[in-house]
């Protein structure tokens, strides 16, 4: 694994995103209320939807166009809806949020 660091928890919002620029495009990092970090792409599966604006809440991500729900540490859309997105390996240090670059890379490259 290499660990890169993009960031603050701050830079997060509380029950947000924040989107952070990979040399892949840019990934959504979002914040529970329970300042838990996570790291997924932006774009929902359904219709393309930004999911850095979409709401946090629990371990989920609500896309803010149609709804549906995503669980940030599967990537699976919940109840009756089919899709997933990538979640990418974050870690908090010191506040730090890390990311695992060796996968971001790993996965754009499949
Ligand atoms: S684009 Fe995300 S639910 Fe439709």
């Amino acid at each position: 694994m290499s660990w890169i660091d993009i960031g603050h928890i701050d830079e997060v919002p509380l029950r947000g995103a924040r989107l952070v620029k990979t040399h892949i495009g840019c990934i959504a990092v979002f914040r529970t209320a329970e300042a838990e970090v996570f790291a997924a792409t932006n774009s929902c599966p359904h219709k393309g939807g930004p999911l850095s604006e979409g709401i946090v809440h629990g371990q989920s991500v609500t896309c803010p166009l149609h709804n549906w729900v995503f669980d940030l540490n599967t990537g699976e859309a919940q109840g009756a809806d089919a899709g997933r997105i990538t979640i990418y390996p974050v870690r908090l240090e010191e506040d730090r949020i890390l990311l695992d670059d060796s996968a971001v890379t790993r996965r754009s490259a499949a």
